[in-house]
This record gives C-alpha cells, structure tokens and sequence, in this order.
C-alpha cells in the first residue's frame, strides 16, 4: 500500500471504532484514484453504507473528510428526507428557465457547491445522501446518471461533473430485520445472562446481518442502481467494547472543545476511570449505538462543565478532575486542587443542582 492510502487507513482506524470493512473498503478505492486507475467517466467511486442508527455511517464521511482535508464539515450533504416529492428536485438542480421562480433557485448541487471545499492539493469532492430511501424516484433517476457517467444534467442545461467525487448513501433499511438477528426475542423466562449471550456478535452473525442488510437494499431499489454501486457495506451494530472506545475519543473530543474555549491558556481536563465507567453505563443503550453515549456525555459531561465556565469558577490555567461520587451516584467536578468546585451532579445528572 502507498504511503498516502496507509497514512488514511492509519487516520481512519484512529478515528472509526468497530466498521473496518467500511474502512478498508474506502482505503481501496482511495488507493485505486491515486495510482490512476479510476475509471474515467465515473465517480471516484460510489458506496451504500447499510446498519443500524448509530453505529458510524455518516461519521465514517465526516471523518474522511477531516482525513483528507483537515475539516469533518467539508461534505456536500444532502438530507434526502427533503426530497420525498418529485416538485422538490428543482432544490438540488435549480428548475428551468422561463418557469416561476427560476432566478431565485440556486441548485444545491452545482459545480460551485461540489468544488468549494477543494484545496491546493486535494481536488476531491465527498457527497453524501443521508436516508436515501426516503429519496422520491426522480431523485434516483438523477442519481443514477451520476453514478454512471459522473455528470448532473442542471435546470438550465449546465452540467456538473462529478469525476472527482466520492458518493456515499446512507440507509437504515433493513435495520428492523437485522435487531431480530442482533436481539433474537427470548421470551419472558429468559435471564440477563442467556440475553446477553443472544446479543454476542460472533462472525456468523455478523455474516448474518450483512446478508440481511443487503437483501433489504435489493428488495427496495432497482438492479440499475444496485449495480452501479461500487460497495456496499453493512456497519456491525456497536457492542460494549466498542462504545468504550468511543467514549474515549469522545472525551478527547470535549477536552479540545474546553481548551477552544479558553482560549490561549488551556484547561487540564481528566475523566477518570470510575468516571468513565458511570458515563459507560449511562450511555449504553444497544439500541441507539453511539448516538445514546455521546447523548450522555452531553449531558453529564459537557453541560456542566460548560456551566462552570460561564459562571467563571472555572478558567484557563485550572485542572478540572471529573469523578465519580458514589453517593449522589453521579458525577463530581473537582479543581485540582481536590477542593471540590460548588457543582455537584446527583441522581445519575437529572439534576445538576449547586
Ligand atoms: N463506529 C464509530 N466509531 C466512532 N464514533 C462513532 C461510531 N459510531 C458512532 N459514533 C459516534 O456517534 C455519533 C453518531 O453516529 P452516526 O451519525 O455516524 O450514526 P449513523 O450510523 O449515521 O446513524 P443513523 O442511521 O441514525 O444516521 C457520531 O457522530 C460519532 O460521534
Ligand atoms: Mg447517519
């Protein structure tokens, strides 16, 4: 592998817990554009991720995007709920001259909008269509000259060219039947342990959901569209192990936005052990995958802290301990020096009372 394609594996990796299939398969083809072998006519390359809520499908883009350009927003973002009835096309592709309205639509997916976050030395585009199934047909039609010749026919007959895009759809199709084969239902008499055990993923499994993913996408959408996909990918449900990765990087994450906000002098900032722990249990919900964690840290975590410096007993330079306090059974915030700051979090954070 070239030493561009490992540096964004190693970046990938760092950054997505759990869905290496999804990774390696985007590595693969990152590595196919830079050797030159994309095929010429066509998108860079064209991927549907599948899985339930969750469990990283629109936060594997963000983070190619950071990857690659240095900024998780430099995505062309299309929420394809807003385009359930064919009139509303005319938003993404402007409508025809001489019709109503005609000089006030800017089409969202115009050259400009896919080139504006190109830079000096990356000319890729990343688009994502967020809940593609919700997508009405004349957005499909759209689509599929794009994944087939890399070229959006406007309103006003301009072109846009997609050759330098790579196109990402996301769906939660499927992800009724796949809870099935995650959560197989045992009946009242079963135990917390015989549940858990139904709920290990093991490779069978997970060979299971991935068929069951797919076979969902093929019911919905048509052969042409399927097979002008170049890959698509099922993300595995998150279980344990994985939600304590990221709330790892989680917290990372909320100590870079505390030192954003202090500015020139930073704040120490530590999680411990016992804390992560509470926070874990928190915010597992297998249901929701790491959207319930990162609900949870939030809450316990974020709005506290971010209490604190607002009312300023909290300031660049401090070292701020976050513990566990067994007795509120909730989270304490301490300076460093062990003199507890007035902010105390009872009754798992319902409250965050002085
Ligand atoms: N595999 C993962 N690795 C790292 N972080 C993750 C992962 N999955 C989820 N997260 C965290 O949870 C948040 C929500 O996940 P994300 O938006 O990617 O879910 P999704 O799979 O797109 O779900 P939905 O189908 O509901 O859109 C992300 O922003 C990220 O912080
Ligand atoms: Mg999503």
């Amino acid at each position: 592998m070239g030493r561009e394609a490992e540096t964004l594996l190693s970046n990938l990796r760092k950054r997505i817990v759990g869905q290496d299939e999804a990774v390696r398969q985007i590595v693969d083809i990152y590595q196919t554009y830079l050797a030159g072998m994309a095929s010429p006519g066509r998108p860079i390359g064209s991927f549907l991720f599948l899985g339930p809520t969750g469990s990283g499908k629109t936060r594997t883009v963000e983070a190619l995007a950071e990857s690659l350009v240095g900024d998780a927003h430099a995505v062309v973002k299309i929420d394809c709920a807003e385009f359930q009835h064919s009139h509303e096309i005319a938003k993404l592709i402007g409508s025809p001259p001489g019709y109503l309205g005609h000089r006030e639509t800017h089409p969202l997916l115009s050259q400009e909008t896919l080139n504006q976050y190109h830079t000096e030395k990356v000319k890729l585009t990343f688009v994502l269509f967020d809940e593609i199934e919700k997508a009405s047909d004349a957005l499909w039609n759209l689509l599929l000259g794009v994944l087939d010749k890399a070229t959006l026919t406007l309103g006003d007959n301009r072109r846009v060219d997609f050759s330098h895009a790579m196109i990402f759809m996301t769906s939660n199709l499927g992800a009724s039947e796949m809870n099935h084969i995650i959560r197989p239902s045992l009946g009242f008499a079963a135990g917390e342990a015989e549940q858990q055990a139904a709920q290990m993923m093991d490779g069978k499994k997970s060979e299971k959901l991935s068929k069951a993913g797919k076979e969902a996408a093929r019911k919905r959408f048509s052969p042409e569209f399927m097979n002008r996909i170049d890959k698509t990918v099922v993300f595995n449900p998150l279980g344990e192990s994985e939600l304590k990765k990221i709330l790892g990087l989680e917290l990372r994450a909320v100590e870079e936005r505390v030192s954003r906000a202090t500015g020139a002098v930073p704040i120490s900032f530590t999680v411990n052990a016992a804390a992560q722990e509470f926070l874990l249990r928190e915010g597992t919900d297998l249901r929701y995958g790491a959207r319930h964690l990162k609900r949870a840290v939030e809450r316990l975590v974020v709005q506290p802290t971010s209490n604190l410096l607002a009312t300023s007993q909290l300031q660049g330079g401090d070292a701020l301990l976050v513990d566990f306090d067994p007795e509120a059974s909730g989270l304490m915030f301490l300076k460093e020096s062990k003199e507890a700051v007035p902010h105390r979090q009872s009754n798992k954070g319902n409250s965050a009372a002085a």
